[in-house]
C-alpha cells in the first residue's frame, strides 16, 4: 500500500497540536485511566504510552508511574520532550519496537492505531506490545472511528481564539474503501506571523472486532467501554499472571 512511513500527517502541525486539542481533558482521561489501570492491575509501577504524541498523557500519569512513552513522529516527540525533560521517549514505531524493557501498563490513546494500514497491522502492534508487558499486565486502547459511525465527505472545522493566537483547522472528511483521507487546511495567526499549510491524513476505519480479536491474538482477556474518553470507545485487555 502506497502511504507514508512514519508519523504521518503530524509535521507542520506538532507545534501547534496542543493548541488544536485544547479542549480535550487529558488531567481527566489521565484519571480515568488510573482508575482502569488499578482495577486491573493494581500496584502497576511502570507505564508505556505507545503513540505518546505530544506526552499530554504523560504529563498528568507522571504522578503516579514511572512513565515512557514512543511515537513514529520527530515532530511530536520533540513538544513532548520540551515538556518532559526527564521522561524517556523514544522515536519507534508500534508494529516493530523492542525497548528492552517491560511495563505493568501500557495505553495507546486518541485513535493512534487508525494510522495501521490493516488487521495485520493492529495485530502486530498489539503483540508487539504484549511483549512489553509483565504478566500480570493491561493495556488499555482508544479505538479511532469504526466503519459504521464515519461520516463521508463530513465537513469539520474547529477553531481557536486565545488572545496571542488565533487558529483555524477545515477539513472535508472522504471515504475510499476501509480508509479515511482528511485534508486539514490550518490557518494561524500568531505573534511570528500568519502561516497556512494542509495535512493529509489516512486512517483505517477499523470494525471494533479488529482491536478485540488482535487482543485475544496476544492472549489477553478483553473488556470494551462502548463510551471511552470521547465516546469511540474503550478497549482493556488484560494480561493473566
Ligand atoms: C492522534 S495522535 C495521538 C497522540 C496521543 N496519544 C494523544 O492522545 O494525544 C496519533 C499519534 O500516533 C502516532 N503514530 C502514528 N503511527 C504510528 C506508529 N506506527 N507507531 C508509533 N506512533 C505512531 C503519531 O505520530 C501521533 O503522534
Amino acid at each position: 500500500m502506497n502511504r507514508p512511513e512514519r508519523g504521518e500527517g503530524y509535521g507542520a502541525s506538532a507545534r501547534w497540536y496542543d493548541v488544536i486539542y485544547s479542549f480535550k481533558d487529558y488531567a481527566a482521561e489521565a484519571e480515568a485511566l488510573r482508575s482502569i489501570i488499578d482495577a486491573h492491575r493494581p500496584g502497576a509501577r511502570r507505564l508505556l504510552d505507545v503513540a505518546c504524541g505530544t506526552g499530554e498523557h504523560l504529563r498528568h500519569l507522571q504522578a503516579h508511574f514511572h512513565v515512557t512513552g514512543i511515537d513514529a513522529s520527530p515532530d511530536m516527540l520533540a513538544v513532548a520532550r520540551e515538556k518532559l525533560p526527564d521522561v524517556p521517549l523514544h522515536l519507534a514505531d508500534m508494529r516493530s519496537f523492542d525497548l528492552g524493557e517491560t511495563y505493568d501498563a501500557a495505553i495507546c490513546m486518541f485513535g493512534a492505531m487508525g494510522h495501521l494500514a490493516d488487521a495485520a497491522e493492529v495485530t502486530a502492534a498489539i503483540g508487539c506490545i504484549a511483549r512489553h508487558l509483565t504478566r500480570p499486565g493491561v493495556l488499555i486502547v482508544e479505538p479511532w472511528l469504526s466503519p459504521e459511525v464515519f461520516q463521508d465527505r463530513h465537513p469539520s472545522g474547529l477553531f481557536v481564539d486565545q488572545p496571542a493566537l488565533k487558529l483555524a483547522r477545515l477539513g472535508i472528511s472522504r471515504r475510499q474503501g476501509d480508509r479515511a483521507i482528511l485534508d486539514m487546511h490550518h490557518l494561524v495567526a500568531s505573534p511570528e506571523g500568519v502561516e497556512s499549510f494542509v495535512e493529509r491524513m489516512e486512517l483505517s476505519l477499523f470494525p471494533q472486532e479488529v482491536y478485540r480479536q488482535a487482543m485475544l491474538a496476544a492472549g489477553m482477556e478483553v473488556a470494551f467501554d462502548p463510551k471511552g474518553p470521547m465516546d469511540r470507545g474503550l478497549f482493556t485487555g488484560t494480561l493473566p499472571a
